[in-house]
């Protein structure tokens, strides 16, 4: 089987790595040797081992013997058309790309099933981690009502070495950027965009109907500071940011926020770039899947994984995917609860203390502010005690606590 690749970057140049090392052991798992016909990508790479780029689409779209493509290239724009195109023209795509999985997976996939080839996107969520074929197929015997997850490496690996190391945020983001877990604008990492993206993919998936990333509340990681960070520890928590989904009677609800965790939690003891996914399923309860989260050989991994199965299905359309959503199937989240920790500037001896649990730390650096941590509140019943407290004492920072 002859394959082309679309972007050698961090994950393109995995993929080449995997297919050129483990040759003989992908064309047995696969039943054929599986050959790289071309790349496509706008940089030289002189020093590549590979000799068969090109700088033009259609070389890939017109060579016949080409039949899966793995589109790495992320984004929307080109990938979506060249994604169309070649889906049309009978060639399975293989992909990493959340962006356009998320924004554009419904027509694709629709498209993927008229010309009877695959659209599989196993590394769009979780880099090496199998969650896709899983939620798809090995837990369909199961309605499943809550997927609730560690979706982002490079935010993880910034929080874990905030935590651990008392690393600062932009360090950290250096750091995870030189190791390549970092998406080419890391906005998209820390400010939740990235884990909105997969967490709208797997609620699509786990519960059957498309749910729209635009329209899911999110928040990153850009306010986390080290003093959250203390706080949190003095509560026996952690800091994490989660993408979280469940399925109500009434619809379904999602949200991407950074959260304080026990550590009792099975999530809390996710760290660096590994990402952590609890679903839940009426027949299966919990079950849980860890793993690393991106990174060029474990995102590769998942990506030839899915070239190996088009190998596999070459004449069929592996049905995987949701229908289209419907107007208010995802519910607007303000009614949902959460306990909040408010960091507050002040006296903390003058604060209530029947009202709130109150946290303060003895460590001088933390003199004249302490936290509170509150019972359970909807959104507008915290905005309202926020607006109520901050006329006495200013607001350094506001977290929610995930429980359960
Ligand atoms: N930037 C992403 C992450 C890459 O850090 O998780 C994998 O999707």
């Amino acid at each position: 089987m002859k394959i082309g690749i679309m972007g050698f970057g961090v994950v393109g140049s995995g993929v080449g790595e995997i297919i050129r090392n483990s040759s003989d052991g992908l064309a047995s798992r696969s039943g054929e040797k599986i050959e790289i016909a071309k790349i496509l990508d706008l940089r030289d790479f002189p020093d590549s081992p590979f000799d068969c780029f090109t700088k033009d689409f259609n070389e890939i779209l017109e060579d016949q013997e080409i039949g899966i493509v793995a589109e790495v290239m992320g984004g929307t724009n080109p990938a979506y058309d060249f994604t169309k195109k070649l889906l049309m023209a009978g060639k399975h795509v293989v992909t990493s790309n959340k962006e356009l999985v998320a924004k554009h997976g419904t027509e694709l996939l629709q498209i993927a099933r008229e010309n009877h080839v695959s659209y599989l996107f196993e590394a769009s969520v979780g880099g090496g981690i199998p969650i896709i074929r899983p939620l798809y197929s090995s837990l369909s015997a199961n309605e499943l009502t809550e997927v609730l997850g560690i979706l982002n490496g490079t935010t993880n690996y910034i929080l874990t070495q905030m935590i651990k190391e008392d690393t600062t945020f932009s360090d950290a983001l250096k750091s995870a950027q030189e190791k390549g877990y970092a998406e080419k604008d890391p906005t998209a990492d820390v400010e939740g965009h990235d884990t909105c993206r997969k967490i709208a993919i797997l609620s699509s998936l786990a519960f059957g109907k498309f749910v729209d990333s635009e329209e899911i509340p999110t928040e990153g990681i850009t306010k986390i500071t080290l003093e959250d960070v203390a706080y949190a520890d003095a509560m026996g928590c952690v800091i994490k940011l989660l993408g979280m989904a469940s399925k109500e009677e009434e619809g379904v609800y999602a949200r991407v926020c950074p959260a304080l965790l026990k550590k009792d939690h099975p999530l809390a003891g996710i760290d660096d770039v590994f990402n952590g996914i609890m679903v839940k399923g009426d027949a299966i309860g919990d079950v849980m899947f860890y793993g690393r989260g991106a990174g060029s050989l474990p995102t590769a991994s998942a990506v030839v994984s899915d070239i190996i199965d088009a190998v596999k299905h070459k004449t069929e359309h592996i049905g995987l995917g949701w229908t289209e959503g419907e107007a208010g199937y995802l519910k607007d989240g303000s009614g949902q609860k959460f306990r909040y920790y408010v960091r507050l500037s002040g006296d903390a001896a003058a604060y209530p203390k029947d009202a709130y649990q109150v946290i303060t730390l003895k460590d001088l650096a933390f003199d004249g502010e302490f936290a509170i941590l509150t019972p359970e509140l909807s959104e507008g019943e915290f905005a309202a005690l926020k607006e109520e407290i901050s006329k006495t004492n200013p607001i350094l920072g506001t977290l929610r606590m995930v429980e359960g």
